[in-house]
């Protein structure tokens, strides 16, 4: 206990339990996402540099900004509190079933309409979006109507994607063969990044969207990634979340989920393909 002190003395701010109480209650409010006891040290760290952004001296005064100035701190807030990580073609066994059997299978399933929609819910900066795009386009036939919805909360990794201009060492989960046909190497001011190919760009939509408000798309969606989101929210949250991916899929829609994530005893609408992804039952 006596150590604990001395850590908080030595911060630069200090932080009481009722601020993390207080500041955790508005990230759960806000975004849905759980900040256990132990993410403390974490919430201190990235929040500290709005404190001095804002040039204020206690986590009090910065929760009241939050209260008090129309949303405007809100942005910054919720950014600062999302964990973007994620890679081009991350747990790749999921674009294999995805070229390999998931989509020949839509190809016979929708040959009529020709159409599917797509969505990267919890995008972070597009690589996910990106890797899905490239499968589908060496799949799916060039006439057929595809499109792809890309959504995050956070609307600073929301730009980076809407650009799609990456550091050459972002590149290291695609192939050689993709980089060549998907992705463009800049030169002079540019080197060392690479720029999306427009062809990919053109069937992304990358809109902000909160998972935890209403929705506003009208349609259905033939497949949804919804990869490594889920972790930081609630069973409940998660639950709800599951059950309106189940009612916004068509029937034996795909739901492909992250790694360390399942539907155990949080929904029974779907039955499993294979690791980590669902089909709606
Ligand atoms: C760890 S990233 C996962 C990125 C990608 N799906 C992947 O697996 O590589 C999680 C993303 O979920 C987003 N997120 C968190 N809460 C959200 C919410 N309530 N609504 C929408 N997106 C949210 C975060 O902003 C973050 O970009």
């Amino acid at each position: 206990m006596i150590h604990h002190e001395k850590v908080l003395l030595n911060r630069e701010f200090t932080f009481t339990q009722h601020d993390f109480n207080l500041l955790r209650e508005l990230v759960n409010h806000h975004t849905g996402i759980h900040l256990s006891e132990h993410k403390q040290e974490m919430l201190y760290s990235r929040l500290a540099r709005r404190l001095r952004a804002l040039n204020l001296n206690s986590f009090s005064s910065y929760y009241q900004v939050l209260l008090e100035n129309d949303g405007e701190e809100l942005v910054n807030f919720i950014n600062a509190v999302t964990t973007n990580l994620t890679a081009f073609f991350r747990e790749a066994h999921h674009f294999e079933v995805l070229g390999k059997i998931i989509l020949p299978e839509l190809l016979e399933r929708k040959q009529e309409q020709q159409r599917l929609r797509i969505w990267s819910a919890g995008c972070a900066s597009g690589e996910e979006a990106y890797s899905i795009a490239m499968v589908v386009k060496e799949v799916v036939p060039s006439y057929w109507d595809v499109k792809i919805l890309a959504s995050d909360l956070d609307s600073a990794v929301l730009e980076k994607a809407r650009l799609g201009i990456y550091e050459g060492d972002r590149l290291e989960g695609i192939s050689p063969e993709r980089l060549h046909r998907w992705v463009k190497r800049g030169i002079g001011g540019q080197a060392g990044k690479a720029h999306i190919s427009k062809e990919l760009q053109e069937i992304i939509s990358f809109r902000q969207l909160n998972l935890i408000h209403a929705w506003p798309m009208r349609g259905t969606f033939d497949l949804i990634f919804c990869r490594n989101v889920v972790i930081y929210f609630d069973k409940n949250t998660q639950s709800i979340l599951f059950e309106r991916f189940a009612d916004i899929l068509e029937p034996e829609g795909y739901l492909f989920i992250g790694h360390s994530e399942n539907l155990f005893q949080l929904t029974e609408r779907f039955h499993l393909l294979q690791q980590t992804v669902y089909v709606k039952a």
